[in-house]
């Protein structure tokens, strides 16, 4: 059985969708929900299915405390899950090919420092974007930079608004993200 760790700083529709997905698998298991937001909502959807929490500062994330507790729960993979902070390098180095981040858009397009959330799905729409969709793609030093992994696309109407993006976008992402994890854990670790 595989060991998944989440980071988010957010609500947790994507931590929640994951953890409810593996509690019924033989393939893994979510060992624990790290969050640098005392207040995201993750902290409670995680709890409601016992999994452990652990909150953290950014300074802790930046001198290495944070690498040493993830340390503990010997995971075998990492995913970014609405994490906003940059993921570190000693994280990225002690676990080399084995960190993954799901990004609302099609990358290369919408990606990078400030595009995240509805920033994200605003610009999509101002742009007149004919399609968006989600990207999974390992982490790197570099913000949305990592080979890809995995992207879906889907159609965009004219009378698409930044919400029915982020409802289309959300679709996505419950449908396909938890199944991606799986195939990694089975092929590539
Ligand atoms: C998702 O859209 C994810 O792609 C992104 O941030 C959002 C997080 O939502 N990077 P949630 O916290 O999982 O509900």
């Amino acid at each position: 059985m595989k060991r998944i760790l989440i980071f988010a700083s957010g609500s947790g529709s994507n931590a929640e969708n994951i953890i409810k997905y593996f509690e019924n698998r033989s393939t893994g298991t979510v060992v624990a929900v790290f969050s640098n937001n005392s207040k995201a909502g993750v902290l409670d959807r995680a709890k409601k299915f016992g999994v452990p929490t652990v909150i953290f500062s950014k300074e802790e994330l930046n001198t290495g405390k944070v690498l040493q507790n993830v340390l503990g729960f010997q995971p075998d993979l990492i995913v970014l899950a609405g994490f906003l902070l940059k993921f570190t390098e000693d994280l990225i180095n002690a676990f080399p090919n084995a960190v993954i981040n799901i990004h609302p858009a099609l990358l290369p397009k919408f990606g990078g420092k400030g595009m995240y959330g509805m920033h994200i799905h605003k610009a999509v729409v101002e742009n007149k974007e004919i399609e968006t969709g989600i990207t999974i793609h390992y982490v790197n030093e570099n913000y949305d930079e990592g080979n890809i992994v995995f992207q879906q696309n889907v159609a965009l109407l004219e009378t698409d608004t930044a919400e029915s993006v982020a409802e289309k976008i959300h679709e996505l992402e419950q449908k396909h993200f938890p199944e991606i994890i799986e195939q990694l854990l089975i092929s590539n670790l």
